[in-house]
């Protein structure tokens, strides 16, 4: 069972089971079990800009679409008007809420001294009470307890408030804090063992780049195993956290169903002199299906000697996989541009379906590619972005191209996590996925451990130039490793034509 995963009896009915309340931040919610438990009182402290009242407002959006429970904002520091055009802009209809009575914003901008706070807080328990409000958050508690200067007299607002008040009506509240850029102590206004959990959310930069972090720190019911998690901020989802995948989600292969990339390119062959197979096992139609086959869902890793450009390699096989399977596939790349990737596709199969309207339609239809430039994001980004992208195209097959481009200018240790992770999770969703790496040899690709994870290794190695009456241009030897075995095939790829025909060059 992995972390996260167990569920808690929700029954309201027992005094001693604890029934809890979905934050309806993705991935937050399994870390702890389910949610907050109801009635919870939760610190969330943080760096100005980490993302505390984003995180805070999805909290009371996600409990009012979703659960149908009122909630209220207090602010202490931003106006109305700017809080919902931010929040607005992330995808948040507040507004709408707001119109339903899901949703009430109270602007507490002007309260300068202790009577008015008390009175406000007066308020706002009454506010709860008319409105029936089950989340409530406070932005936050650190400006509002600047207000009061006795520290006893903070405890017993802080007592008779959220414990003995909003706690005791059902109310799951979070209190924001405001944590100052480098501040060693843990000093928020409000004791961390008044509350059931605390959440502090701080910024890491790694090469000048931004990475948000979410540290768990304390929650009375779940277990913390994972204490630091990372997480973004994006229209939309707003708030998405980074766990790991878990393995024993993963199904078995699915044999029923798989994708013959070399009786695929062979019959491409057949179509167009562009490519020739030479190998015995395709003409053993049978055996080489057998040994030649990638089951739906696997994992597979193509490598290839550095100075062969894989974008010639990719778009062979797409074309090939199109023009025989016409599957969905998502090409997102490191290093080669959409438009080169795109033209490349579209020629080849322009040659072998000798339609130019057909391979505009084939590529329309069953191809999408995106490039990204790795310098600019962080790995975890990176992830996010492989994961929405193949979430929203749902592609039956998914091609990473430049894996070990990522590998250059990262942490190895982020890197391993982001080829097992990414693995993992394309498996379980049954999305074929095919990452390439150059590597000088095939000793070396096989030691990565994306080798370990893979279900199907196939290695491209270096290119030798073909001059012959009928062929020019590059010939490679092509080992698959899968399910069946080992096997060798040499492939042909006419460059000579590709170049005529304005594919290349
Ligand atoms: N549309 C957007 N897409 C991605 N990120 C966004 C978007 N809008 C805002 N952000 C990010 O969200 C952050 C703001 O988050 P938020 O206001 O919740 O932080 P905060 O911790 O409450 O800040 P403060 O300490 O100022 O109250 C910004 O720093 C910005 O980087
Ligand atoms: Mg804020």
């Amino acid at each position: 069972m992995s972390e996260g995963v167990a569920s808690p009896r929700r029954s309201r009915g027992s005094e001693l089971s604890l029934e809890l309340v979905p934050t309806g931040i993705s991935g937050l919610d399994k870390l702890l079990l389910g949610g907050f438990p109801r009635g919870a009182l939760v610190l969330l402290a943080g760096n100005p800009g980490t993302g505390k009242s984003t995180i805070a407002a999805k909290f009371l959006y996600e409990g009012a679409v979703r659960g149908s429970e009122p909630g209220i904002y207090v602010n202490f520091v931003e106006t109305k008007k700017d809080f919902m055009v931010h929040m607005n802009m992330l995808g948040m209809d507040l507004q709408r809420l707001e119109e339903k009575g899901l949703f009430h914003y109270k602007e507490a901008l002007t309260i300068v001294d202790e009577d008015a706070l008390v009175a406000q807080l007066e308020k706002i328990l009454q506010l709860v009470a008319e409105t029936g409000a089950k989340r409530l958050v406070v932005d936050s508690v650190t400006a509002m307890l600047q207000i009061i200067r006795d520290r006893a007299r903070i405890r017993e607002l802080v007592q008779n408030f959220f414990v003995n008040g909003v706690k005791q009506m059902d109310v799951t509240t979070v209190l924001i804090a405001e944590h100052p850029y480098g501040a060693k102590t843990v000093g928020y206004g409000i004791e961390e063992f008044i509350v059931d959990a605390v959440i502090i959310l701080r910024f890491e930069t790694h090469q000048g780049k931004v990475k948000r972090i979410l540290e768990l720190r304390k929650a009375r019911w779940a277990p913390i195993r994972q204490a630091e998690i990372p997480f973004y901020i994006r229209p939309g989802i707003v708030v998405e956290l980074s766990l790991p995948e878990a393995p024993e989600e993963v199904p078995p292969l699915d044999l029923t169903r798989r994708f013959n990339v070399a009786s695929a390119i062979a019959e491409f062959s057949r179509r167009t002199p562009v490519c020739t197979v030479r190998s015995k096992v395709t003409e053993l139609k049978e055996l080489a299906s057998a040994v030649f086959t990638i089951p739906r869902g696997a994992q597979v890793i193509l490598g290839h000697y550095p100075t062969l450009d894989s974008k010639h390699v990719i778009s062979l096989v797409v074309a090939a996989l199109i023009t025989r399977y016409k599957p969905k596939i998502t090409v997102m790349s490191a290093k080669s541009s959409p438009t080169s990737f795109h033209n490349l596709v579209r020629c080849l199969l322009n040659l072998a379906h000798h339609d130019r309207e057909t391979a505009e339609r084939l590529a329309a239809r069953h191809l999408s590619i995106y490039s990204f430039n790795p310098t600019a994001y962080t790995l975890t980004e990176i992830y996010d972005m492989i994961r929405t992208t193949v979430d929203r195209d749902n592609p039956d097959i998914f091609i990473l191209e430049g894996v070990d481009i990522l590998e250059v200018f990262a942490d190895q240790r982020e890197y391993q996590e982001l080829v097992y992770n990414l693995m993992l999770r394309n498996k379980k969703r049954r999305v074929t996925s095919i990452y390439t790496f150059s590597s000088y040899s095939r000793e070396e690709f096989y030691r990565r451990l994306a080798a370990t994870m893979a279900d199907v290794a196939i290695y491209i190695g270096e290119p030798h130039f073909l001059l012959e009456s009928d062929h020019v241009g590059q010939s490679y030897t092509v080992e698959f490793a899968g399910l069946f075995g080992r096997v060798e095939t040499l492939i042909i790829l006419n460059t000579e034509l590709l170049f005529r025909s304005g594919c290349i060059g």
